[in-house]
Protein backbone atom coordinates (compact mmCIF):
# COMPACT_ATOMS: atom_id res chain seq x y z
CA UNK A 1 0.00 0.00 0.00
CA UNK A 2 1.46 3.11 -1.01
CA UNK A 3 1.48 5.72 1.05
CA UNK A 4 2.03 10.09 0.38
CA UNK A 5 4.72 11.48 2.18
CA UNK A 6 4.15 14.51 0.26
CA UNK A 7 4.59 17.43 2.75
CA UNK A 8 5.52 21.07 1.48
CA UNK A 9 7.25 23.35 3.99
CA UNK A 10 4.90 25.15 6.14
CA UNK A 11 5.33 28.90 6.08
CA UNK A 12 3.54 29.94 8.57
CA UNK A 13 3.29 31.48 12.14
CA UNK A 14 1.99 28.03 13.33
CA UNK A 15 3.77 27.51 16.10
CA UNK A 16 5.89 24.06 15.71
CA UNK A 17 6.05 21.09 18.13
CA UNK A 18 8.70 22.32 20.50
CA UNK A 19 10.27 18.71 21.50
CA UNK A 20 12.07 18.40 24.40
CA UNK A 21 16.32 16.92 24.17
CA UNK A 22 16.20 13.55 25.47
CA UNK A 23 19.24 13.93 28.09
CA UNK A 24 17.40 17.29 29.54
CA UNK A 25 17.40 17.62 33.39
CA UNK A 26 13.87 18.81 34.06
CA UNK A 27 13.18 21.59 36.59
CA UNK A 28 12.67 19.72 39.59
CA UNK A 29 15.43 17.44 38.77
CA UNK A 30 17.66 20.68 38.58
CA UNK A 31 16.69 21.03 41.85
CA UNK A 32 18.61 17.77 43.67
CA UNK A 33 16.22 17.56 46.29
CA UNK A 34 15.56 13.97 46.98
CA UNK A 35 11.84 15.57 48.01
CA UNK A 36 10.81 16.92 44.88
CA UNK A 37 9.35 15.48 41.98
CA UNK A 38 7.18 16.34 38.84
CA UNK A 39 4.17 18.29 40.51
CA UNK A 40 1.67 16.78 37.86
CA UNK A 41 2.92 13.46 36.24
CA UNK A 42 -0.45 11.88 36.15
CA UNK A 43 -0.97 10.97 32.34
CA UNK A 44 -4.51 11.77 30.76
CA UNK A 45 -6.24 12.65 27.54
CA UNK A 46 -5.09 9.55 25.84
CA UNK A 47 -5.70 10.00 22.61
CA UNK A 48 -5.00 7.05 19.83
CA UNK A 49 -4.67 7.99 15.40
CA UNK A 50 -3.78 5.99 12.51
CA UNK A 51 0.00 6.13 11.95
CA UNK A 52 -0.21 5.83 7.91
CA UNK A 53 -0.51 2.27 7.79
CA UNK A 54 -2.36 -0.72 10.01
CA UNK A 55 0.37 -1.83 11.53
CA UNK A 56 1.38 1.72 12.88
CA UNK A 57 -0.29 3.88 15.61
CA UNK A 58 0.92 6.89 17.42
CA UNK A 59 -0.40 6.76 20.96
CA UNK A 60 -0.37 10.75 22.49
CA UNK A 61 -1.16 12.03 25.86
CA UNK A 62 -0.70 14.83 28.50
CA UNK A 63 0.68 16.15 31.51
CA UNK A 64 1.29 18.82 33.66
CA UNK A 65 4.68 18.53 34.78
CA UNK A 66 7.65 16.97 32.96
CA UNK A 67 8.17 13.41 33.56
CA UNK A 68 11.49 12.90 31.86
CA UNK A 69 10.23 9.97 29.97
CA UNK A 70 6.97 9.13 27.46
CA UNK A 71 6.55 5.22 27.54
CA UNK A 72 4.19 2.93 25.85
CA UNK A 73 3.55 -0.66 27.65
CA UNK A 74 1.58 -3.14 25.63
CA UNK A 75 0.79 -6.41 24.62
CA UNK A 76 -1.61 -9.26 23.41
CA UNK A 77 -1.84 -10.28 27.28
CA UNK A 78 -3.44 -7.55 29.58
CA UNK A 79 -1.66 -8.84 32.59
CA UNK A 80 2.04 -8.93 30.53
CA UNK A 81 2.85 -5.55 28.74
CA UNK A 82 5.51 -7.28 28.38
CA UNK A 83 6.46 -4.07 25.06
CA UNK A 84 7.83 -0.82 26.04
CA UNK A 85 8.42 1.93 23.09
CA UNK A 86 9.94 5.24 24.25
CA UNK A 87 8.49 8.25 22.59
CA UNK A 88 8.98 12.12 22.59
CA UNK A 89 7.95 14.86 24.53
CA UNK A 90 6.99 18.37 23.49
CA UNK A 91 6.02 21.14 24.95
CA UNK A 92 3.47 23.64 24.27
CA UNK A 93 2.23 26.73 26.13
CA UNK A 94 -0.84 28.49 24.13
CA UNK A 95 0.31 32.53 24.03
CA UNK A 96 -2.35 33.02 26.75
CA UNK A 97 -1.15 35.69 29.40
CA UNK A 98 -1.74 32.70 32.15
CA UNK A 99 -0.71 29.78 29.85
CA UNK A 100 -0.08 26.58 31.50
CA UNK A 101 2.95 24.37 30.36
CA UNK A 102 1.34 21.38 28.62
CA UNK A 103 3.54 18.55 28.18
CA UNK A 104 2.30 16.62 25.01
CA UNK A 105 3.79 12.87 24.92
CA UNK A 106 3.61 11.11 21.64
CA UNK A 107 4.94 7.24 20.82
CA UNK A 108 4.55 5.68 17.48
CA UNK A 109 4.04 2.18 17.81
CA UNK A 110 4.73 -0.14 14.96
CA UNK A 111 4.93 -3.73 13.61
CA UNK A 112 1.53 -4.38 14.83
CA UNK A 113 -0.26 -7.25 13.83
CA UNK A 114 -3.90 -6.24 12.18
CA UNK A 115 -6.63 -7.54 13.63
CA UNK A 116 -4.79 -8.51 17.15
CA UNK A 117 -6.07 -6.71 20.40
CA UNK A 118 -3.76 -5.20 21.98
CA UNK A 119 -3.69 -3.84 25.97
CA UNK A 120 -1.64 -0.57 26.68
CA UNK A 121 -0.75 2.02 28.94
CA UNK A 122 0.84 4.93 29.15
CA UNK A 123 3.22 7.31 31.11
CA UNK A 124 6.27 6.92 33.60
CA UNK A 125 7.85 6.00 36.68
CA UNK A 126 5.37 9.28 37.81
CA UNK A 127 1.97 8.00 36.68
CA UNK A 128 0.42 5.25 34.48
CA UNK A 129 -3.20 5.59 32.84
CA UNK A 130 -5.64 3.00 33.30
CA UNK A 131 -4.98 -0.19 31.19
CA UNK A 132 -6.58 0.10 27.20
CA UNK A 133 -7.23 -1.75 24.55
CA UNK A 134 -6.98 -1.51 20.65
CA UNK A 135 -7.36 -3.97 17.75
CA UNK A 136 -5.09 -3.44 15.20
CA UNK A 137 -7.04 -1.89 12.04
CA UNK A 138 -8.29 -5.00 9.82
CA UNK A 139 -10.63 -5.19 7.36
CA UNK A 140 -14.04 -6.59 8.48
CA UNK A 141 -14.87 -10.15 7.68
CA UNK A 142 -18.47 -8.87 6.10
CA UNK A 143 -16.50 -6.15 4.35
CA UNK A 144 -14.33 -3.03 4.81
CA UNK A 145 -13.92 -0.65 7.86
CA UNK A 146 -16.37 1.51 9.69
CA UNK A 147 -15.69 4.66 10.13
CA UNK A 148 -18.07 7.71 12.94
CA UNK A 149 -18.43 10.82 10.76
CA UNK A 150 -19.31 13.83 12.55
CA UNK A 151 -18.09 17.69 13.31
CA UNK A 152 -18.93 20.24 15.89
CA UNK A 153 -19.01 18.62 19.24
CA UNK A 154 -18.18 20.59 22.09
CA UNK A 155 -18.05 19.74 25.45
CA UNK A 156 -21.10 21.16 26.34
CA UNK A 157 -24.36 19.87 24.58
CA UNK A 158 -22.13 16.91 23.05
CA UNK A 159 -25.00 14.94 22.68
CA UNK A 160 -23.64 12.46 20.24
CA UNK A 161 -20.42 11.31 22.51
CA UNK A 162 -22.77 9.03 24.71
CA UNK A 163 -23.69 6.61 21.82
CA UNK A 164 -20.25 6.68 19.91
CA UNK A 165 -18.16 6.37 23.37
CA UNK A 166 -20.31 2.82 23.88
CA UNK A 167 -20.00 2.13 19.75
CA UNK A 168 -16.25 2.78 20.02
CA UNK A 169 -15.98 0.42 23.24
CA UNK A 170 -18.17 -2.27 21.71
CA UNK A 171 -16.40 -2.53 18.63
CA UNK A 172 -19.09 -1.34 16.05
CA UNK A 173 -16.43 1.31 14.71
CA UNK A 174 -13.32 1.22 13.41
CA UNK A 175 -12.25 5.23 13.26
CA UNK A 176 -13.45 8.54 13.80
CA UNK A 177 -13.10 10.93 11.31
CA UNK A 178 -13.96 14.31 13.39
CA UNK A 179 -14.18 16.97 10.76
CA UNK A 180 -14.14 20.35 12.50
CA UNK A 181 -14.89 22.19 15.57
CA UNK A 182 -13.68 20.99 18.34
CA UNK A 183 -14.74 21.31 22.06
CA UNK A 184 -15.71 24.92 21.99
CA UNK A 185 -13.68 26.36 22.54
CA UNK A 186 -10.25 24.63 22.89
CA UNK A 187 -8.56 27.67 23.87
CA UNK A 188 -11.28 28.36 26.19
CA UNK A 189 -10.65 29.16 30.23
CA UNK A 190 -7.07 28.92 29.20
CA UNK A 191 -6.85 25.86 27.50
CA UNK A 192 -8.96 23.50 30.05
CA UNK A 193 -12.12 23.94 27.52
CA UNK A 194 -9.87 21.74 25.23
CA UNK A 195 -8.42 19.04 28.20
CA UNK A 196 -12.06 18.93 29.13
CA UNK A 197 -12.47 18.19 25.80
CA UNK A 198 -9.95 15.16 25.27
CA UNK A 199 -11.12 13.61 28.84
CA UNK A 200 -14.29 13.57 26.91
CA UNK A 201 -13.48 11.50 23.56
CA UNK A 202 -10.75 9.09 26.20
CA UNK A 203 -13.29 6.59 25.93
CA UNK A 204 -13.35 6.48 22.42
CA UNK A 205 -10.13 7.81 21.50
CA UNK A 206 -8.43 5.19 23.60
CA UNK A 207 -9.46 2.23 22.18
CA UNK A 208 -9.86 3.88 18.54
CA UNK A 209 -7.83 6.34 16.28
CA UNK A 210 -9.28 9.59 16.47
CA UNK A 211 -8.61 11.70 12.72
CA UNK A 212 -8.96 15.16 13.13
CA UNK A 213 -9.73 17.75 10.62
CA UNK A 214 -9.19 21.99 11.77
CA UNK A 215 -12.41 23.97 11.78
CA UNK A 216 -13.35 27.89 12.52
CA UNK A 217 -13.82 26.99 16.07
CA UNK A 218 -9.77 26.32 16.21
CA UNK A 219 -8.66 29.77 15.04
CA UNK A 220 -7.11 30.99 18.19
CA UNK A 221 -3.54 32.01 17.81
CA UNK A 222 -3.23 30.69 14.37
CA UNK A 223 -4.70 27.16 15.16
CA UNK A 224 -2.19 26.82 18.00
CA UNK A 225 -4.24 24.01 20.33
CA UNK A 226 -5.19 22.21 17.39
CA UNK A 227 -1.67 21.86 15.82
CA UNK A 228 -0.06 20.84 19.03
CA UNK A 229 -2.78 18.66 20.47
CA UNK A 230 -3.00 16.47 17.53
CA UNK A 231 -0.93 13.48 16.30
CA UNK A 232 -2.13 12.81 12.24
CA UNK A 233 0.02 11.23 9.75
CA UNK A 234 2.07 12.26 7.37
CA UNK A 235 2.38 15.93 8.81
CA UNK A 236 3.66 18.00 11.76
CA UNK A 237 0.75 20.63 11.78
CA UNK A 238 -2.32 18.21 11.34
CA UNK A 239 -3.80 21.27 9.16
CA UNK A 240 -3.71 19.19 5.77
CA UNK A 241 -2.61 15.73 5.03
CA UNK A 242 -3.54 12.18 4.00
CA UNK A 243 -3.43 8.21 4.34
CA UNK A 244 -4.41 5.51 3.01
CA UNK A 245 -6.75 3.13 4.14
CA UNK A 246 -8.03 -0.23 2.45
CA UNK A 247 -9.82 0.87 -0.40
CA UNK A 248 -9.90 4.38 0.42
CA UNK A 249 -7.28 7.45 0.02
CA UNK A 250 -8.57 9.66 2.62
CA UNK A 251 -7.93 13.75 2.02
CA UNK A 252 -7.69 16.25 4.95
CA UNK A 253 -7.22 19.76 4.33
CA UNK A 254 -8.27 23.28 6.16
CA UNK A 255 -11.83 25.31 4.81
CA UNK A 256 -10.09 27.54 7.52
CA UNK A 257 -7.19 29.06 5.32
CA UNK A 258 -9.85 30.74 3.25
CA UNK A 259 -11.04 33.02 5.43
CA UNK A 260 -8.07 33.97 7.92
CA UNK A 261 -6.42 35.74 5.16
CA UNK A 262 -5.25 38.29 7.46
CA UNK A 263 -2.90 35.57 8.26
CA UNK A 264 -1.45 35.43 5.00
CA UNK A 265 -1.99 33.89 1.35
CA UNK A 266 1.01 31.25 1.91
CA UNK A 267 -0.68 28.98 3.98
CA UNK A 268 -3.97 28.53 1.17
CA UNK A 269 -1.18 28.71 -1.42
CA UNK A 270 0.81 25.84 0.07
CA UNK A 271 -2.26 23.66 0.63
CA UNK A 272 -3.48 24.57 -2.54
CA UNK A 273 -0.58 23.04 -4.40
CA UNK A 274 -0.22 20.51 -2.10
CA UNK A 275 -3.93 19.23 -2.69
CA UNK A 276 -2.89 19.28 -6.56
CA UNK A 277 0.50 16.88 -5.93
CA UNK A 278 -1.48 14.81 -3.18
CA UNK A 279 -3.98 14.08 -5.68
CA UNK A 280 -2.32 13.30 -9.06
CA UNK A 281 -0.31 10.98 -7.17
CA UNK A 282 -3.84 9.76 -5.65
CA UNK A 283 -4.98 8.72 -8.99
CA UNK A 284 -1.88 7.17 -10.22
CA UNK A 285 -2.37 5.04 -8.03
CA UNK A 286 -6.17 4.33 -7.99
CA UNK A 287 -5.57 0.73 -9.16
CA UNK A 288 -4.16 -0.40 -5.43
CA UNK A 289 -6.69 2.63 -3.46
CA UNK A 290 -9.67 3.49 -6.11
CA UNK A 291 -11.92 5.27 -3.64
CA UNK A 292 -11.11 9.23 -3.19
CA UNK A 293 -12.77 11.24 0.11
CA UNK A 294 -11.78 14.74 1.00
CA UNK A 295 -12.59 16.05 4.45
CA UNK A 296 -13.20 19.56 5.13
CA UNK A 297 -14.83 21.64 7.63
CA UNK A 298 -17.21 24.26 5.75
CA UNK A 299 -18.99 22.85 2.62
CA UNK A 300 -19.59 24.02 -0.33
CA UNK A 301 -22.98 23.81 -1.18
CA UNK A 302 -26.40 23.88 1.75
CA UNK A 303 -29.21 25.13 2.39
CA UNK A 304 -29.70 26.30 5.44
CA UNK A 305 -30.29 29.30 6.56
CA UNK A 306 -27.65 31.24 8.90
CA UNK A 307 -25.76 33.02 5.71
CA UNK A 308 -22.82 30.97 6.00
CA UNK A 309 -20.50 30.55 2.98
CA UNK A 310 -21.98 27.59 1.39
CA UNK A 311 -25.41 29.60 0.86
CA UNK A 312 -23.69 32.01 -0.87
CA UNK A 313 -24.29 31.63 -5.11
CA UNK A 314 -20.67 31.29 -5.71
CA UNK A 315 -18.94 30.20 -2.26
CA UNK A 316 -15.15 31.21 -1.67
CA UNK A 317 -14.45 27.02 -0.55
CA UNK A 318 -16.33 25.94 -4.20
CA UNK A 319 -15.20 28.81 -6.31
CA UNK A 320 -12.35 30.17 -4.24
CA UNK A 321 -11.62 33.74 -3.80
CA UNK A 322 -13.50 36.72 -5.01
CA UNK A 323 -12.97 38.04 -8.48
CA UNK A 324 -9.62 36.63 -9.02
CA UNK A 325 -11.16 32.53 -8.15
CA UNK A 326 -8.01 31.61 -6.80
CA UNK A 327 -7.56 28.30 -5.05
CA UNK A 328 -11.54 27.23 -6.33
CA UNK A 329 -11.78 23.45 -4.89
CA UNK A 330 -14.67 22.42 -6.67
CA UNK A 331 -12.89 22.34 -10.52
CA UNK A 332 -10.06 20.54 -8.71
CA UNK A 333 -11.92 17.78 -6.98
CA UNK A 334 -14.21 16.94 -10.08
CA UNK A 335 -11.14 17.56 -12.44
CA UNK A 336 -8.86 14.43 -10.61
CA UNK A 337 -12.57 12.82 -9.22
CA UNK A 338 -13.26 12.72 -5.98
CA UNK A 339 -15.85 10.40 -4.98
CA UNK A 340 -16.91 11.75 -1.71
CA UNK A 341 -16.55 15.16 0.29
CA UNK A 342 -17.08 14.86 4.28
CA UNK A 343 -18.53 18.39 5.49
CA UNK A 344 -19.41 20.07 8.65
CA UNK A 345 -20.06 23.51 10.39
CA UNK A 346 -23.61 23.65 9.49
CA UNK A 347 -25.54 22.09 12.95
CA UNK A 348 -27.42 19.87 10.44
CA UNK A 349 -27.63 16.66 7.94
CA UNK A 350 -27.58 17.05 4.49
CA UNK A 351 -27.08 14.79 2.05
CA UNK A 352 -26.97 16.51 -1.80
CA UNK A 353 -27.31 14.53 -5.45
CA UNK A 354 -24.48 14.23 -7.05
CA UNK A 355 -23.43 18.10 -7.88
CA UNK A 356 -20.81 20.30 -10.20
CA UNK A 357 -20.61 23.69 -10.87
CA UNK A 358 -24.30 24.13 -9.58
CA UNK A 359 -26.04 21.32 -12.03
CA UNK A 360 -27.64 18.46 -10.19
CA UNK A 361 -27.50 15.10 -11.80
CA UNK A 362 -30.94 13.87 -10.25
CA UNK A 363 -33.14 13.16 -12.74
CA UNK A 364 -32.34 9.68 -13.45
CA UNK A 365 -33.49 6.05 -11.19
CA UNK A 366 -30.23 5.52 -9.67
CA UNK A 367 -27.76 9.24 -9.19
CA UNK A 368 -25.52 7.36 -7.31
CA UNK A 369 -24.60 4.51 -9.35
CA UNK A 370 -21.49 5.86 -11.29
CA UNK A 371 -22.56 9.28 -10.57
CA UNK A 372 -20.97 11.90 -12.92
CA UNK A 373 -20.22 14.31 -10.21
CA UNK A 374 -18.91 14.36 -6.38
CA UNK A 375 -21.43 13.13 -3.70
CA UNK A 376 -21.32 15.32 -0.94
CA UNK A 377 -22.55 14.71 2.67
CA UNK A 378 -22.52 17.51 5.56
CA UNK A 379 -23.11 16.08 8.97
CA UNK A 380 -22.29 18.99 11.64
CA UNK A 381 -24.87 17.99 14.25
CA UNK A 382 -22.93 15.87 16.60
CA UNK A 383 -24.22 19.03 19.62
CA UNK A 384 -22.84 21.90 20.91
CA UNK A 385 -23.52 24.92 22.94
CA UNK A 386 -24.77 26.47 20.02
CA UNK A 387 -27.70 24.38 18.65
CA UNK A 388 -28.59 23.06 15.73
CA UNK A 389 -29.50 25.28 12.70
CA UNK A 390 -32.41 26.00 10.86
CA UNK A 391 -32.89 25.34 7.20
CA UNK A 392 -34.80 27.14 4.65
CA UNK A 393 -38.35 26.04 3.85
CA UNK A 394 -37.77 25.63 0.38
CA UNK A 395 -34.05 23.73 -0.58
CA UNK A 396 -32.62 24.30 -3.88
CA UNK A 397 -32.27 21.37 -5.97
CA UNK A 398 -29.28 19.78 -4.86
CA UNK A 399 -30.41 18.79 -1.39
CA UNK A 400 -31.79 15.15 -1.24
CA UNK A 401 -31.94 14.62 2.82
CA UNK A 402 -31.85 16.59 5.59
CA UNK A 403 -32.17 17.00 9.20
CA UNK A 404 -31.69 19.08 11.59
CA UNK A 405 -31.91 16.80 14.77
CA UNK A 406 -28.39 15.90 16.82
CA UNK A 407 -26.18 12.91 15.52
CA UNK A 408 -23.52 11.97 13.68
CA UNK A 409 -23.03 9.59 10.52
CA UNK A 410 -21.65 6.25 10.34
CA UNK A 411 -19.67 5.67 7.06
CA UNK A 412 -18.84 2.20 5.84
CA UNK A 413 -16.61 1.68 2.80
CA UNK A 414 -17.51 -2.47 2.10
CA UNK A 415 -14.99 -2.67 -1.20
CA UNK A 416 -13.40 -1.01 -4.12
CA UNK A 417 -17.50 -0.46 -5.39
CA UNK A 418 -19.48 -0.17 -2.49
CA UNK A 419 -19.90 2.88 -0.07
CA UNK A 420 -22.76 3.23 2.44
CA UNK A 421 -23.53 6.05 4.65
CA UNK A 422 -26.10 6.12 7.64
CA UNK A 423 -26.94 9.32 9.69
CA UNK A 424 -27.53 8.38 12.77
CA UNK A 425 -30.46 10.33 14.84
CA UNK A 426 -29.49 10.48 18.70
CA UNK A 427 -32.40 12.64 19.26
CA UNK A 428 -34.76 9.97 18.52
CA UNK A 429 -33.11 7.62 20.19
CA UNK A 430 -30.43 6.14 17.68
CA UNK A 431 -33.34 5.98 14.54
CA UNK A 432 -31.65 6.60 11.38
CA UNK A 433 -32.37 9.91 9.40
CA UNK A 434 -30.25 8.60 6.10
CA UNK A 435 -29.21 4.95 4.47
CA UNK A 436 -27.84 5.58 1.31
CA UNK A 437 -25.26 4.08 -1.24
CA UNK A 438 -22.51 5.33 -3.07
CA UNK A 439 -22.23 2.25 -6.09
CA UNK A 440 -19.17 2.09 -8.68
CA UNK A 441 -20.32 -0.60 -11.52
CA UNK A 442 -16.46 -1.24 -12.03
CA UNK A 443 -13.40 -0.31 -9.50
CA UNK A 444 -12.33 1.18 -12.96
CA UNK A 445 -15.30 4.07 -12.64
CA UNK A 446 -13.05 5.34 -9.96
CA UNK A 447 -11.26 8.11 -11.91
CA UNK A 448 -10.60 11.51 -13.02
CA UNK A 449 -14.33 13.14 -14.26
CA UNK A 450 -14.66 13.38 -17.94
CA UNK A 451 -16.48 15.17 -20.90
CA UNK A 452 -18.99 12.25 -20.70
CA UNK A 453 -19.64 12.57 -17.28
CA UNK A 454 -20.42 16.24 -17.77
CA UNK A 455 -22.74 15.20 -21.06
CA UNK A 456 -24.17 13.27 -18.62
CA UNK A 457 -25.32 15.30 -15.71
CA UNK A 458 -26.33 18.33 -18.63
CA UNK A 459 -28.08 16.05 -19.97
CA UNK A 460 -29.76 14.60 -16.84
CA UNK A 461 -29.42 17.29 -14.07
CA UNK A 462 -30.49 20.89 -13.59
CA UNK A 463 -28.55 23.78 -13.62
CA UNK A 464 -29.44 25.90 -10.55
CA UNK A 465 -28.90 29.81 -11.76
CA UNK A 466 -28.26 32.18 -9.37
CA UNK A 467 -31.71 33.70 -9.36
CA UNK A 468 -33.19 30.40 -9.46
CA UNK A 469 -36.67 30.38 -7.54
CA UNK A 470 -37.12 26.50 -6.04
CA UNK A 471 -40.92 26.62 -5.03
CA UNK A 472 -43.85 28.43 -6.08
CA UNK A 473 -44.19 31.05 -3.05
CA UNK A 474 -40.45 31.72 -3.16
CA UNK A 475 -40.87 32.31 -7.11
CA UNK A 476 -43.93 34.45 -6.63
CA UNK A 477 -42.20 36.71 -3.69
CA UNK A 478 -39.25 37.59 -6.12
CA UNK A 479 -41.55 38.30 -8.66
CA UNK A 480 -42.96 41.17 -6.26
CA UNK A 481 -39.68 41.94 -5.28
CA UNK A 482 -38.55 42.69 -8.54
CA UNK A 483 -41.83 44.38 -9.57
CA UNK A 484 -41.39 46.37 -6.44
CA UNK A 485 -38.16 47.34 -7.52
CA UNK A 486 -39.02 48.82 -10.91
CA UNK A 487 -41.91 50.50 -9.83
CA UNK A 488 -39.75 52.67 -7.53
CA UNK A 489 -37.55 52.95 -10.36
CA UNK A 490 -40.00 54.44 -12.47
CA UNK A 491 -41.30 56.84 -10.38
FE1 LIG B 1 -17.70 25.54 12.18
Amino acid sequence: MSIFFTFFLFFTSVTPHKYLPIDRIPVWKSKNDPNIGPAFGQPEQIRLAYGGDESTYSVTWQTYDDTLKSIVEYGTDISDLKNSVEGRCAVFLDGQKHSVWRYIHRVNLTGLEPGTRYYYHVGSEHGWSPIFFFTALKERESGGYIYAVYGDLGVENGRSLGTIQKMAQKGELDMVLHVGDFAYNMDESNGETGDEFFRQIEPISGYIPYMAAVGNHEYYNNFTHYVNRFTMPNSEHNLFYSYDLGPVHFIVFSTEFYFNLHLGYHQMENQFNWLTNDLKKANENRKEVPWIITQGHRPMYCSDFDGDDCTKYESIIRTGLPLTHGYALEKLFYEYGVDVELWAHEHSYERLWPVYNRTVFNGTQQPYVDPPAPVHIITGSAGCRENTDVFIEHPPPWSAIRSTDYGFGVMRVYNSTHLNFKQINVAQGGTEDDDFWVIKSSPKHHRPFKHRDLKRLRTYGTHVPKHHCHHKSHCDETRKKRTRRHQKRDE
